[in-house]
């Protein structure tokens, strides 16, 4: 376990509980700033952590860009003084009027968002216009992942070009989002991009010839993300990782080219029961650990003997080890999540440790889907 996660007052924290460590994800900022050259070429997705505190020390590290899913992410960005705020998602129905609403509120923040869709587009200007103002519009393109956005081609270029001509809406670039681009191998990453990356860049100059300019190129996520900061000759990329801030244990174990990326996010837990010779069980349920990675990996626990997670139900984790017999109703385990970014979302706040106590407590505040727009 690292040193940092030993907390000298556990005895006294509730459990199940979400743990933030801000040291480390000071570090983990740092780190990713350096790797990418300078905090001038991330645009971080703020979804992970949904926290003004990490918002405002990112803010405080330089990053003047920012990611977001949803309009209740977008506001509180906005409000912790975040200038620049794409909201990566399709905005449909009543969320294109909230974005409208959030840049007539915000006139420091520029928002943009995403558009893969003639439709979308001219339901997104009809609703900045009718509020006056202006929003940036991403084309979302699908380089592989075949969940939004369109192909990259012809009709790309022609979204590109009449969102351009929309009122309300000024040209601000591609998404391209490679999450399925996660292979463990560094290789495979790089070969993932280098087969997507020729055909956008030709995209852009298609476009651009046009006249209508693609002032960025908004890439990736967390595992792509070494392969898109070493894209230093390309005008204009900004990598948009976010789960590195708190990191956990899906990725930490998967790549090596993440070195120097701890996991910042542990939960406590404590064991309930004891039910067989060979079975533990936590207090550790579905409610407070996302459950969808597979159930070997949905949680990983710290200095525990080797062990095999054989259920899960709302309110219990329940392993099997041989070394059971050392555990007794009550002992505090400390566990990392397997995907933490729908972990955090389970919490309504979390704890913040620092210098091996409870310090404090952080609301997990864009946790709700509307905060006041
Ligand atoms: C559009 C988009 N950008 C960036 C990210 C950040 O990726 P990661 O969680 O791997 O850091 C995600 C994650 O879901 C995403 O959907």
């Amino acid at each position: 376990m690292h040193p940092a996660y030993a907390l000298s007052d556990a005895a006294t924290v509730l459990s199940p509980a979400l743990v933030f460590f801000p040291d480390l994800i000071r570090r983990n900022v740092a780190r990713v700033v350096e790797m990418a050259g300078g905090p001038h070429r991330l645009r971080p997705h703020v979804k992970t952590h949904k926290t003004r505190e990490i918002a405002r020390l990112l803010l405080d590290a330089g990053v003047t860009r920012h990611k977001c899913a949803t309009v209740a992410e977008a506001e509180m960005l906005a409000a912790a003084g975040a200038p620049d705020v794409l909201v990566a998602y399709p905005l449909v129905g009543p969320n294109t009027r909230r974005l409208a609403e959030l840049a007539r509120r915000f006139p420091g923040t520029t928002f943009s968002t995403l558009v893969d869709h003639p439709a979308s587009a001219r339901a997104l200007s009809a609703a900045v216009a009718a509020a006056g103002v202006t929003v940036g519009a991403v084309l979302d393109l699908d380089v592989g992942q075949h969940r939004t956005g369109v192909p990259v081609g012809d009709a790309a270029a022609d979204l590109y070009k009449l969102a351009a001509s929309l009122p309300g809406l000024v040209p601000a670039g591609f998404q391209l989002y490679d999450g399925h681009n996660n292979q463990p191998d560094r290789a495979a990453r790089e070969a993932g991009v280098r087969e997507f990356l020729a055909p956008v860049l030709e995209l852009r100059a298609k476009v651009e010839a046009a006249g209508v300019p693609v002032p960025r190129l908004v890439c990736g996520g967390t595992p792509s993300f070494p392969v898109h900061a070493a894209l230093t000759d390309i005008p204009g990329v900004e990598c948009s990782p976010g789960t590195f801030v708190l990191h956990d244990a899906g990725y930490g174990s998967k790549y090596a080219d993440l070195a120097g990326i701890t996991p910042a996010a542990v939960l406590v837990t404590r064991v309930v029961s004891r039910p067989t010779p060979d079975r533990v069980t936590l207090d550790l349920g579905t409610k407070a650990v996302a459950p969808d990675p597979p159930l070997e990996k949905r949680v990983t626990l710290l200095d525990f003997p080797e062990y095999r997670t054989v259920g899960h139900n709302e309110e219990h984790l329940i392993v099997e080890t041989a070394g059971a017999a050392k555990y007794a109703p009550g002992d505090v385990v400390f566990a990392l999540p397997g995907h933490v970014c729908p972990t955090v979302a389970l919490h309504r706040d979390v704890l913040v440790a620092e210098g091996g106590k409870v310090v404090g407590r952080w609301a997990v505040a864009a946790r709700d889907r509307v905060l006041t727009v």
